[in-house]
Parts: structure tokens; C-alpha cells; sequence
């Protein structure tokens, strides 16, 4: 039998640094919260169930950690990393696994990190320490080691000048036999300089106890801890740098990879070209072949084999594009389903849509998917031929097939390879303008 593994994300601090009315970790990084990643790392590296550790009056923070199906643990005074643990000892009564705390402010660590820390538990360790080398290590917690032995864990605050001095750090996660935890937390005291329970002090009581502790180490990448703008800035960088490696070393052109900012969960195929200055947003995937030109900004949209797209496109969500569809310059579609081989090439509104394979929607065509109350749908039938600047007054179902002439209001449904007018007949007057010239170049003449 596999190893019992419990995981407690702690979410509950105070952000004052963040200055936001928002939760620190409800801010997000790569287009979801940091807390959506920890919660998502716990997932995927098979622990149970996690406990998040929410402030009291953090009504936010709890329903996000609800909707993310963690279970609940309440910290009424945030007194500290080693107190919000502690208040979880009831839920782990009995519990003979492994505890992994993990902050809920520090977003970017890998599975197979994670999984390292795990097989020096499986190797015999008690706890396990997460660190990482870093040229700043500013306020984060020093690591004192004697080889991958950790003796003790040293907030900044409470270091002598020899222990600023190490550039081992603390990244957060701390793992740690469940009685072990909880028994040398009730030891903890909050004797320091921030007057809190520091979760960190449970290595130096536990060596104490003769328990054995040892430092993992990670890329410092990964383990960024987000406490200001500043430190998110760099967390989505980080991120971004690490999905263009990413994409790249899948078979993606990046034509101008640090111009391209991509969400958490964009997945895109070998074979696919991406211009400069193209922005993705959550739920976008790509399939081999297809072409993004510069500008474009794409999310919530599944995209098809072989299509191109932009310059200066917005793909807005709902969007599904079949195989060889192409979307030219200043096209917006938004709940599209758009069949293969169709084109909408130039200055085009696509809302609320089912378009067929092989239709041509011409320049300036919108779908007036709007009444003000309710939005309402266009179908439009395979091999359709939408005129220039059709006005498609929705709900409004084009026949295949069908050939709507340009300029069109279409407020009927069209049959099967009919053709539509939705215009006025053109009138010619024979002489008018002549006539007109006259009798205005006069009047401007008797004026002046
Ligand atoms: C903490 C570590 C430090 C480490 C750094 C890594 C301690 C004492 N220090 O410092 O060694 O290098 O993280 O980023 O653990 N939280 C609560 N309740 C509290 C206090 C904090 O839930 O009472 C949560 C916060 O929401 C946050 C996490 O715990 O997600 C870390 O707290 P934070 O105050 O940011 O700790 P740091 O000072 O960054
Ligand atoms: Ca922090």
C-alpha cells in the first residue's frame, strides 16, 4: 500500500504588502489564483484531499477553496504560519501518514518536485524541507544544514549576520510525519520577533527530539513566494518564460516567444506558428498546422488543424474552428462554431453562431445577435455565401447553399440555395448630379 499522504494549503495571512482589497492568493498567475495552482498541484501529485486554513472573515477565500473541493479549516487570529497549521490537529487525529504544508502564495512548483520530497520521506526521512539556492534571499527563512541534514530552519527576522549570510531558503513546503507535526507544533512558542507561531521552528524542537530532517532542493523558479506586486510580477513571469520553453521544445514557432503571454492551461500542438504580440486567456487549445498571426487575442476557444488566424483577431470564448477555417484581420467571434474550409476574412462580427463547412462570410458582416434582452442565434447552412456587409438580424437560420446579395438586413430565414436581398432597389436618375452641380455651384457663387 502506497504511503498516506495529507496535504494542509495555508491561505489564511494577512496580505497587507499585496495592497489589494483582493486576497493575496486569489490573485492569479498565468490566468488562475495561485490558490487554484497549490490545489492543483496537490491534485496531480495523488495526495488526499487538501485542508486549506482560511482567515476567518475571508468569506472569498473560503468559497474558492470550497469550489476547489478542499476542505475547510478556520484560523480566527492569523497568529502565525505555525498557529494556522495547528489549527487543523483535530482533522488529523489519528491520522498516521505524512503531512505536506504547502503556502498558498508560492504558485509554481512542479509534480516532480513535489515528488522528490516525497521519496526522502519513502528514504526514511521524518521531515522534509523544500529549499532552494538564491542570490537574494532577503526575508525568506535560512536553511542550516550540515550536508542535506537540516538542524534548523531561521526566519530572517531572528538571524544572526553569519545565518543572513546562507543563501539556502525555506520555500514553504515542509513535510513532515502527522505525530511528529503536531506534536512538536504544541511546542511551538511565539517567544520571537514577529510575536507568532512559527511553523519553521518545528525542524529545530524535532532534530531535538533526535527526529531526522533533510533539505530537497528546487529550482528557485518554482518556489517563488508572491507577497507584493513586485513578487507576482515576477511569479507570472516566471511562468511565462517556463510555458514558452515549454511550447518550444514541443515543436511550437514562437516567432518573438517573449511577446506571447500564455494562460495556465493553453495547449498547443507540434507544428503550430504563433506571431509576435499574441495574447491567450484561459482554455485555449490548438491543433497541428494552424497559424496565429501577430495581435490576435484568443481565449476559451478550441481551434482545429491547418487554420490561420489574424492579424488582429479577438477569439472570444465558446469559439470552436474546424479544420482549414480561416479568420482574417479584425475579426471577433464569440460562441462560434465555425465548420471546416469556412472563411470570415475581413472586419467581422461572429456572435452566438453555428456557421457550416465551406461558407464565405464576406467583409463588415455581423451577426445582430442582440435585442437588448436576450441574445439569439444564426445558422448558417454548409457552402452559404454571405454577401458583403450582411447585417444577420438573429435568430436566423441561411439555407445551404444559399447566396445572400451584399448589404443585406436578413431578418427572414433563408430556403436551401435561394437567394436573399434584405436592400432597398437601387434608383438611378438620369442628369441628376449634373443638374445638382449646377444649381448648387450657383447658389454658393450668388452668396459670396
Ligand atoms: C514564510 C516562512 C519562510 C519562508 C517563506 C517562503 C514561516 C514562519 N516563514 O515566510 O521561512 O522562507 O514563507 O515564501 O513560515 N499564513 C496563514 N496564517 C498565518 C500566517 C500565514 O495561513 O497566520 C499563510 C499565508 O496566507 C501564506 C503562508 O501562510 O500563504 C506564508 O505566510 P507569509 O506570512 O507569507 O510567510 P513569509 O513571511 O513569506
Ligand atoms: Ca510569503
Amino acid at each position: 500500500m502506497s504511503p498516506q499522504r495529507a496535504a494542509i494549503i495555508l491561505a489564511a495571512g494577512r496580505n497587507r504588502r499585496m495592497k489589494s482589497s483582493r486576497s493575496k492568493v486569489l490573485h492569479e498567475v498565468g490566468g488562475r489564483t495561485m490558490l487554484a495552482w497549490v490545489g492543483d498541484l496537490v491534485r496531480r501529485s495523488g495526495m488526499d484531499r487538501p485542508v486549506c486554513v482560511v482567515g476567518e472573515a475571508d468569506t472569498d477565500v473560503r468559497t474558492a477553496a470550497q469550489n476547489l473541493d478542499m476542505d475547510i479549516a478556520v484560523q480566527e487570529l492569523q497568529s502565525g504560519t505555525g498557529h494556522a497549521v495547528n489549527v487543523c490537529r483535530d482533522m488529523f487525529e489519528g491520522f498516521d501518514g505524512t503531512v505536506t504544508v504547502l503556502y498558498a502564495d508560492t504558485p509554481l512548483i512542479r509534480k516532480d518536485t513535489l515528488s522528490r520530497v516525497f521519496e526522502a520521506h519513502d528514504t526514511g526521512a521524518d521531515t522534509v524541507v523544500l529549499g532552494f539556492e538564491t542570490d537574494e534571499p532577503g526575508a525568506y527563512g535560512r536553511l542550516v544544514t550540515d550536508n542535506e541534514d537540516l538542524s534548523a530552519i531561521v526566519e530572517a527576522k531572528e538571524a544572526t549576520p553569519e545565518q543572513l549570510a546562507i543563501t539556502l531558503c525555506n520555500s514553504g513546503v515542509l513535510s513532515c510525519n502527522s505525530q511528529s507535526l503536531f506534536s512538536a507544533l504544541s511546542r511551538v512558542t511565539n517567544n520571537n520577533a514577529k510575536g507568532e507561531y512559527y511553523l519553521t521552528d518545528i525542524v529545530g524542537i524535532l532534530r531535538g527530539d533526535g527526529k531526522t530532517a533533510r533539505v530537497v532542493r528546487s529550482p528557485e523558479s518554482e518556489v517563488l513566494g508572491v507577497n507584493s506586486r513586485h513578487d507576482l510580477a515576477k511569479a507570472e513571469a516566471a511562468f511565462q518564460d517556463r510555458k514558452r520553453m515549454e511550447c518550444l521544445d514541443r515543436g511550437v514557432t514562437l516567432r518573438d516567444p517573449d511577446s506571447v503571454i500564455f494562460a495556465y492551461d493553453t495547449d498547443i500542438a507540434r507544428d503550430v506558428e504563433i506571431g509576435a504580440n499574441v495574447v491567450f486567456g484561459p482554455g485555449v487549445s490548438i491543433a497541428t498546422g494552424t497559424v496565429i498571426r501577430s495581435f490576435c487575442h484568443v481565449e476559451g476557444a478550441i481551434i482545429g488543424e491547418n487554420v490561420t488566424i489574424g492579424p488582429f483577431a479577438r477569439v472570444r470564448p465558446g469559439t470552436h474552428l474546424g479544420e482549414g477555417v480561416q479568420l482574417g484581420n479584425f475579426i471577433e467571434t464569440k460562441k462560434a462554431a465555425i465548420g471546416r474550409h469556412s472563411k470570415v476574412s475581413h472586419l467581422s462580427y461572429i456572435g452566438d453562431a453555428e456557421v457550416g463547412e465551406n461558407v464565405n462570410i464576406g467583409a463588415g458582416t455581423v451577426t445582430c445577435n442582440y435585442d437588448g434582452y436576450f441574445k439569439h442565434k444564426t445558422i448558417i447552412g454548409n457552402g452559404a455565401f454571405v454577401g458583403t456587409h450582411s447585417s444577420l438580424v438573429a435568430p436566423v437560420t441561411i439555407g445551404h447553399g444559399a447566396f445572400l446579395g451584399s448589404g443585406g438586413v436578413i431578418t427572414d430565414n433563408v430556403p436551401d440555395d435561394a437567394l436573399a436581398l434584405g436592400r432597398a432597389r437601387q434608383v438611378n436618375r438620369e442628369g441628376w448630379a449634373r443638374r445638382y452641380h449646377m444649381i448648387m455651384s450657383r447658389r454658393k457663387e450668388q452668396k459670396t
